[in-house]
């Protein structure tokens, strides 16, 4: 396997033979015990695909599944979402996706099968604008870390 260097501000040691091996490595999530197929996680990523209301119609999850089937291709085991706010009215790019009820649960299918068919875990974040410390009124949010401030 050929050596691979992290980035500078990770330092510039090379990885461990074992490190290396470790990344392609199941993983199990400890509360679902899904078993991610590997480390690579595509991080979270605003895609601004939504409609201006927040609704998913064809043509947003035409988008939504196209680019979400090409990072599926790349093979990283967890595939983050960006923010799917629970709230049309509190978002944090207009474009955001928003899911408030059912009226969306056929088109999150449709959106999850693109990378499951990969064999990916898709992590769905769902996220409310309101929950921000510079904005703590009627906080809701699904982290488990408390604010200060
Ligand atoms: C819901 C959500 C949306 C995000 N959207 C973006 C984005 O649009 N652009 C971006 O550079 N990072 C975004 N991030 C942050 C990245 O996912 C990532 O955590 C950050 O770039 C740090 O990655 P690094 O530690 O590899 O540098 C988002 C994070 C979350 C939780």
């Amino acid at each position: 396997m050929p050596s691979i260097s992290t980035p500078n501000r990770y330092g510039t040691e090379t990885l461990s033979a074992e490190d290396q091996a470790l990344l392609s490595e199941p993983l199990t999530l400890p509360f679902s015990g899904k078993v991610i197929k590997n480390r690579f996680c595509k991080a979270a990523l605003s895609e601004n695909l939504g409609r201006k209301d927040g609704q998913l119609d064809k043509s947003n999850l035409d988008r939504l599944v196209n680019v979400y089937n090409a990072w599926a291709e790349g093979g990283s085991g967890m595939i983050l979402t960006g923010n799917v706010m629970v709230d049309r009215t509190m978002r944090e790019m207009e474009l955001n996706v928003a899911v408030e009820d059912e009226r969306d649960i056929g088109r999150l299918k449709v959106w999850a099968q693109a990378v499951q068919k990969h064999g990916e875990f898709k992590g769905l974040i769902l996220d409310h604008a309101r929950g921000t410390p510079s904005t703590p009124m009627n906080i809701c949010s699904c982290a488990d870390q408390i604010l200060d401030g």
